[in-house]
């Protein structure tokens, strides 16, 4: 229900926004060919006076609904704004005044309805995310276009439309003059040959210039946006090429930071998995967890035979980390403070010395849980082989995994107990 109505009243706003356009687009070209007086435009006008009276009707509705005391969602009320002074906008649009009063000017009052046109595309900028630098250019085009046929109209109503042989000629040869005057080009084959013509050129040229600027501002910034987050990234990248240099990092260290944000950027765009997620609202956080560590939990065997509510806690607990190759995740002695799980990637168990690799582990294996379930220093050395995705658990989660989920945790005490025996 709410969404037909939601459909029907953007179809509505839709046939407005045509109506408008089409009355914007005749209007003028009628009255400079000097056809006001025309069966066609009576047409015109009555149908104009007819879709506009309906529009006053809908509109009135939305704000009736807006008066009473209650909330009503945006998506329910319609997209158009149920201010008061909107209605004496829509009103002056409706009113037959052309047809009862004859006076050709009048019917500019249509024009207002364009105010309306501009409000839904600013409602629709809003409400669509994913294509708004599109609409923006598509939006700007629409009103360039529409100012230049106005103007075109201008400069056909100061020459007259008599000059050329048809009205088709005359009204595409001011279009030509408008688009040329506009864009800064002026050819100059077309200029003006009375003062009045003059100072309209001068207007129009001083009204190019603006609408010059704002093509090459926004054009700039809108292929500036079309991948924010690459340009974020790089931005950062230079940052840091900056920073190192400055405190003079040694090449190859240099080598493996940039390697690092490489990776970064390749796997994860960058972005701070974990900052994203605690930004959400409490329900979104769980759902959008766990669909982010999927990958962790389809590929570590211990969390696939756990339940629904060890995953969802764990989903939210377990922060991702990268490592680069050659990087010590632990060293020997240490006091143990977290466990981590691999996703991807390769590392080794090694001794103090880094030079006896003792085993390898892989996707799916987990490591540092000795330190953790015996409550003693780390056994050995832990290195990276790859680049590794890893999962972290900190003590305090590890913990309330043994009190709460026994299951799991005698697993992991298991795994301990086993591996070490060889130490
Ligand atoms: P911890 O002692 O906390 O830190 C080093 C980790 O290496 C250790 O926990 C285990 O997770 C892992 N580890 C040590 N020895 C072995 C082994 N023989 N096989 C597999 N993993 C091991």
């Amino acid at each position: 229900m709410l969404q037909t109505n939601l459909t029907l009243n953007r179809a509505w706003d839709a046939l407005i926004t045509l109506s408008a356009t089409f009355a914007a687009l005749v209007i003028p070209i009628k009255l400079v060919v000097g056809w006001q007086n025309r069966t066609s435009m009576i047409y015109f006008d009555a149908i104009g006076t007819a879709v506009f009276s309906i529009d006053l009707l809908v509109n009135l509705q939305r704000t009736r609904y807006a008066k009473q005391d209650k909330f009503i969602p945006e998506k329910k009320r319609g997209p158009a704004s149920l201010q008061r002074g909107w209605l004496i906008v829509d009103l002056l649009a409706a009113l037959p005044l052309s047809l009862v009063f004859n006076i050709a000017l009048l019917r500019f009052l249509r024009f207002l309805k364009l105010a309306r046109v501009a409000q839904f595309m600013r409602q629709w900028r809003q409400r669509t995310v994913k294509h708004s630098n599109v609409l923006r250019l598509a939006f700007f085009a629409y009103w360039f276009l529409l100012s230049a046929h106005w103007l075109a109209c201008g400069w056909l109503a100061l020459r007259g439309v008599a000059a050329a042989s048809d009205h088709w000629t005359s009204y595409l040869r001011a279009l030509y003059w408008t688009i040329q005057t506009l864009s800064t080009v002026g050819y100059g084959d077309v200029t003006p040959a009375t003062n009045a013509e003059t100072l309209y050129t001068m207007g129009v040229m001083i009204f190019g210039v603006g609408v010059y600027g704002y093509i090459i501002g926004n054009v700039a910034s809108i292929l500036a946006n079309i991948d924010p987050a690459k340009a974020q990234h790089l931005a950062n990248v230079e940052k840091l090429t900056a920073f190192m240099n400055y405190r003079n990092i040694p090449p190859p260290l240099q080598k493996r930071i940039r390697d690092y944000y490489a990776y970064l950027w390749e796997k994860r765009m960058s972005f701070d998995e974990s900052n994203v997620v605690f930004s959400l609202p409490p329900s979104l956080r769980t759902d959008v967890s766990l669909f982010l560590k999927r990958d962790i939990i389809e590929t570590v065997p211990l969390f696939q035979g756990a339940g629904d509510a060890f995953i969802r806690e764990i989903a939210l607990q377990m922060t991702p980390v990268i490592f680069t190759p050659g990087d010590y995740i632990y060293k020997a002695g240490e006091l143990g403070r977290d466990m981590y799980f691999i996703t991807q990637g390769t590392v080794e168990v090694v001794s103090k010395d880094g030079n006896m690799v003792y085993v390898t582990l892989t996707v799916g294996d987990f490591f540092g849980e000795i330190a953790l379930v015996l409550s003693q220093p780390r056994t050995a050395c832990v290195r990276a082989v790859s680049y590794c995705d890893l999962y972290r658990l900190d003590k305090e989660m590890f913990d309330r995994v043994l009190v709460n989920y026994p299951n799991i945790a005698a697993e992991i005490k298991a795994k301990a107990m086993e591996r070490k025996k060889g130490w």
